[in-house]
């Protein structure tokens, strides 16, 4: 028997206890550019089918040929505070409906105890044993999580929505109950964080894969809720990889009135996709650390957003990286359609 209480010691040990005693990278990204543009799924497409929020270097555009952009050198800018990271984010846009039918686009702004203009909250999370390393992706790495087109739950884990008391964020993990992949269907005092978490293992040889999912996966005997990476890569996928989550604040308040709501008691919120039920809030990933930056952070196991082995910038410098869009159209009124005339359903 006693095999057994050493083998459930060194899981929980593996598993970390809770967010707070390991380390993670997480810092702030500034709204480099709202846009109906998306490099990865659509490359070259301007408009794409529906509008992100994309943050990081400002090499950023429709096209970005991973086969001669090198983020790094082609970025003058990055909107996040670690200066030597390039790499963009991003994700679908929340928009509220009026009554009276027109939408208006959610703001955002970032987590506790950061700041920035808008944008994303960004996790690079080493294993919780410091013995077991994690290689840091290589320069033209990308990858999705989540699905655009979903009509039901998904399987990707840990994509899902927290609707957040006036201050503090609940202390349980992350897609943890009460949290849902649906919108929440209440008016949430402290608005809506979305949260988008990447597999922890990858094959080791290609960069990206024609559906932007399968050169990655999650690691067996992982359970849904770990943090960072735990369990073990199949001999398919055996790198460990960081696990990078994003966490997007998205501040509803400003629409918690009732009486702006719907009669039927619906909820008000909805996707860039159309979509109002939640399913289908997806983020997107094209890696541009500059050199081994990110090797050294997560080798020296760096926490929240201060790492002296890597450059840093102040949040008022990175609120200054910021682009045009490219797709010329409102995306700020109060709009009668949602951009690219998304169904709404
Ligand atoms: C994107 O940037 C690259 C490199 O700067 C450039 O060659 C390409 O034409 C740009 N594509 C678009 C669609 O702007
Ligand atoms: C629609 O409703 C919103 C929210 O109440 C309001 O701000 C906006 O002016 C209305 N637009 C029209 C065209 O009535």
């Amino acid at each position: 028997m006693q095999w057994k209480t050493l083998a459930l010691a060194l899981v929980l040990l593996e598993r970390g206890s809770s967010q707070g005693t390991m380390p993670m990278m997480r810092f702030s990204c500034s709204q480099l550019v709202v846009d109906r543009i998306d490099p990865l799924v659509n490359p070259g497409s301007m408009p794409s089918p529906h509008l992100h929020q994309i943050v990081g270097g400002n090499s950023f555009n429709a096209s970005m040929d991973p086969a001669t952009l090198d983020l790094p050198t082609a970025s003058t800018c990055t909107s996040c505070t670690f200066s030597d990271d390039f790499s963009n984010y991003w994700t679908a846009v929340l928009f509220f409906r009026a009554r009276n039918g027109t939408f208006k686009r959610v703001s955002q702004r970032q987590e506790e105890n950061l700041h920035g203009n808008g944008g994303i909250t960004v996790y690079y999370i080493p294993s919780s044993n410091a013995k077991n390393t994690v290689t840091a992706f290589k320069p033209g790495f990308r990858m999705l999580v989540g699905d655009a087109s979903l009509k039901a739950a998904g399987s990707a884990r840990k994509v899902c929505h927290r609707c957040m008391p006036a201050s503090g964020d609940k202390k349980n993990i992350n897609c943890g109950s009460p949290d849902s992949q649906t919108l929440p269907k209440e008016p949430c005092a402290g608005g809506i964080r979305s949260i988008i978490t990447f597999p922890t293992c990858w094959d080791g040889k290609n960069l990206d894969s024609p559906d932007h999912t399968s050169h990655v996966t999650y690691a067996t005997g992982s359970a849904t809720n770990d943090v960072g990476p735990t369990g073990k890569c199949p001999s398919s996928h055996p790198v460990v990889i960081p696990q990078v989550m994003y966490e997007v604040r998205w501040q509803t308040q400003e629409f918690n009135d009732k009486e702006l709501w719907p009669k039927d008691g619906s909820q008000p919120f909805l996707w860039s996709t159309g979509d109002s039920h939640g399913y289908t809030q997806h983020g997107d990933y094209v890696f541009g650390w500059k050199g081994d930056s990110l090797q050294r952070a997560m080798n020296a196991r760096c926490n929240n957003d201060v790492c002296k082995e890597i450059n840093t910038q102040t949040v008022e410098e990175a609120m200054k990286c910021t682009k045009h869009r490219v797709v010329e159209e409102d995306v700020d009124g109060w709009l009668h359609s949602i951009p690219g005339d998304a169904m709404v359903i």
